[in-house]
């Protein structure tokens, strides 16, 4: 991507960053972050650090979701408020294990790019249709193969963390895709504040992590997963065959 694309994108898909205190190494490209292998020993301190961080802006983002669209409807609102306590939540499981396997706050380098990309979008169905159906979707089918891993490890510890927070995930998809459901029947200018959202925010995210380290994704879709938070049968078919069409692109 050339330089002044790179200026124009930064411009006009990303918000300043939410506040770190100084123990945060705060860093805005994907190539920049440490990104150790799967097979280094503190490779899942890492993983632990940066999920952390990852939950502060799914946290950071639901609550600017209610901060910044006060007359949304109040059963919307009611499981943004949910989604903020369970990301909370989530904050603190990563933290806890984190620490318990000797890891600290600030100890590998963070990125925001959710907060950014997110609290751009001026519109609650875009930033619903972007942090909720599209990232954590994405979350719902990373997850669900770390659990299996954590089992047959015989890390249970691990594995109960992984269940817990796919349980809530897919929670969060599920509401997202009802309310987007709704208001795009409501008012069709709400199809076209979700399709620039996500065009905005796949420019942007694209931007961050480079294609490569797009491609290099190795989780599936899971189709379950994605059924129960409320996808159609044909958008996980699309979502299954969209993976597996990079991944043949990518050669993995
Ligand atoms: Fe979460
Ligand atoms: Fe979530």
């Amino acid at each position: 991507m050339n330089t002044s694309n790179t200026n124009s994108i930064e411009a006009t898909a990303f918000a300043a960053g939410p506040a770190r205190d100084s123990r945060f190494d705060v860093k805005e490209r994907w190539s920049e972050c440490l990104n150790l292998p799967d097979t280094h020993p503190d490779r899942d301190l890492e993983f632990f650090h940066r999920q952390m961080n990852e939950e502060i802006n799914g946290m950071e983002n639901a609550a600017r979701n209610l901060a910044d669209f006060p007359d949304a409807e109040w059963s919307v609102r009611m499981s943004i408020a949910r989604q903020t306590a369970d990301e909370a939540r989530h904050v603190l499981m990563f933290r806890r294990i984190l620490e318990r396997r000797g890891g600290w706050l600030g100890r590998y380098a963070v990125l925001n790019f959710q907060y950014r990309i997110i609290t751009k979008i001026d519109n609650l169905v875009g930033r619903l249709a972007v942090q909720n159906r599209a990232f954590e979707a994405e979350g719902v089918d990373a997850v669900e193969p770390a659990i299996q891993k954590a089992r047959d490890a015989g890390d249970s510890e691990l594995a109960d963390l992984f269940e817990a927070q796919l349980a809530d995930e897919i929670g969060h998809v599920r509401f997202a895709n009802e309310y987007i459901a709704q208001a795009t029947k409501s008012n069709p200018m709400n199809v076209m504040r979700v399709g620039r959202a996500l065009n905005q925010a796949s420019e942007a995210f694209l931007s961050v992590m480079g294609q490569e380290a797009i491609d290099s994704v190795k989780y599936t879709t899971n189709e379950q997963g994605r059924l129960e938070a409320g996808f159609s049968p044909e958008e996980v078919r699309f979502a299954a065959a969209d993976r597996n069409a990079r991944k043949k692109h990518a050669g993995t």
